[in-house]
């Protein structure tokens, strides 16, 4: 198994538990919002903020889709 394949895999298991987008930080959705409410606009700034995306890398493009999200709200 790959390591996109594991990532994926892990994800959907910890996503439905308790939304963990970020399998090696832990890092869950709501965490992820809420840096962007509090100000963070780009991905580094969120990775800085929430460590989200720091290890493996995988999760980058969920994470980034739920910064546009949250931005486009505003
Ligand atoms: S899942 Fe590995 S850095 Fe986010």
């Amino acid at each position: 198994m790959d390591k996109r394949e594991l990532y994926l895999k892990n994800r959907k298991k910890q996503a439905d538990i308790d939304g963990v987008v970020c399998v090696c930080k832990q890092v869950t959705e709501r965490k992820i919002r809420k840096a962007v409410k509090e100000g963070k606009r780009k991905f580094v700034s969120v990775k800085r903020a929430t460590e989200a995306g720091s290890s493996c890398g995988m999760c980058q493009p969920i994470v980034e889709d739920i910064i546009k999200d949250e931005l486009s709200k505003k």
